[in-house]
């Protein structure tokens, strides 16, 4: 079998952190969400993988390389615009041959893995598989209808009003008869080339898609509440390990990863949190939840439930930063020159939320 994952989008949800890179390289658990991906299909016995990719193609190839860090054979297609996971495919067909593959999108992440899907499609003779679970709103998904027996009847994109809670998880599996399907479909209301469709075709045409539920969580990290659900869902299955070095002032529990250069240095840090290679925690407090980067320095402050980038600054605040998302190379500090006043030098599209009177 073949993977192919698609890394292609602009990410708009993640503005501001999305301008300046690919959403699928943002870390969970300070490691890249695609990086997941990648190890997640290595881990199901697939090594050769395809990457679509778009706009951020060459970031996304720096940052990946050829594979070889994880023992696998890394292909890159290019897709010229963002036309739809259906176009992925048809753009991969050079690549993928024959061959029966896995489609992973490069910004989901998943508990346990992939490999009891893959066993199972691999020694079977359906034509696909799909990978469905119980969502809360499905309206904003691929959904699936299944009859009394549990097979597919019909599956739809973003419908309105949904026959079901089964939304279609980021991972499909296919033989050669999907490329029938992409070549035979027209794009959707949204102007793209929907992989819903493309299965919805194969039912049709008499093909045998099978479904597989998926119990364990799942997250689309789309958003940044998302981004920060799936980071405190990886840490609390992380392994933790202390590589660097703790003083013997602070106070750091059994379910903290401490990375190779790191100091906690007078501080308190609570797991499950991850800090990363070089950075300084000294005089604070990283609450449960927090995945701090390389190269941060966090001094006088307290966070927690946040993700922060790398070569970022906190120091000297009031109040403690919580649920926050923070990019790279930021600063965020009291200062000491007058007027007291909110000073922000702010990307386009960031959030803030202050405290206000009572807060
Ligand atoms: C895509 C698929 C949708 C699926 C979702 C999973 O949606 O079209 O069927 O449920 O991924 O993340 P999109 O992210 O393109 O809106």
């Amino acid at each position: 079998m073949k993977g192919l994952v698609l890394s292609g989008g602009k990410g708009t949800r993640l503005y501001p952190l999305t301008y300046t890179s690919a959403k699928q390289l943002i870390p969970v658990a300070n490691k890249p969400v695609l990086f997941r991906v990648i190890e997640a299909i290595r881990d199901a016995g697939i090594t050769d993988i395809g990457i679509v990719v778009g706009d951020t193609a060459e970031e996304i190839q720096r940052a990946v390389g050829r594979g070889g860090r994880w023992g696998v054979k890394i292909t890159y297609i290019h897709q010229e615009a963002p036309l739809g996971l259906a176009h992925a495919v048809k753009i991969s067909q050079d690549f993928l041959g024959d061959d029966r593959f896995v489609m992973f999108l490069g910004d989901n992440v998943i508990q346990g893995g992939i490999s009891p899907l893959i066993a199972q499609f691999a020694n079977s003779d359906h034509n696909s598989q799909i990978v469905l679970t119980r969502v809360d709103v499905p309206e904003q998904y691929g959904v699936a209808e299944l009859d009394a027996d549990g097979r597919i009847v019909r599956l739809i994109e973003k419908p309105k009003e949904p026959p079901s809670d089964l939304a279609l998880v980021g991972i499909y599996m296919f033989d050669h008869h999907i490329f029938e399907a992409v070549n035979s479909i027209t794009p959707s209301w949204r102007g793209e080339l929907e992989i819903t469709d493309a299965i919805q075709w194969l039912i049709e045409h008499g093909y045998f898609v099978s479904p597989y539920i998926h119990r364990g969580w799942w997250i689309d990290t789309g958003r940044p509440g998302d981004m920060l659900e799936a980071n405190s869902l990886v840490l609390e299955e992380l392994e933790p390990r202390i590589e660097g070095y703790v003083n013997r002032d602070s106070e750091v529990d059994s379910r903290v990863t401490i990375e190779k250069g790191a100091e906690i240095i007078n501080s308190v840090v609570r797991g499950p949190a991850i800090i990363g290679e070089d950075t300084r925690i000294v005089n604070a407090y990283v609450g449960p939840f927090t995945s701090i980067y390389h190269h941060v320095h966090i001094e006088n402050a307290e966070i927690s439930r946040s993700i922060v980038l790398e070569y970022s600054q906190i120091r000297n605040l009031d109040h403690r930063i919580e649920d926050s998302l923070i990019g790279r190379h930021v600063v965020i500090h009291r200062s000491p020159i007058r007027p007291r006043a909110y000073k922000f030098t702010i990307g386009d599209h960031s959030h803030l939320g202050l405290l206000g009177n009572g807060g």
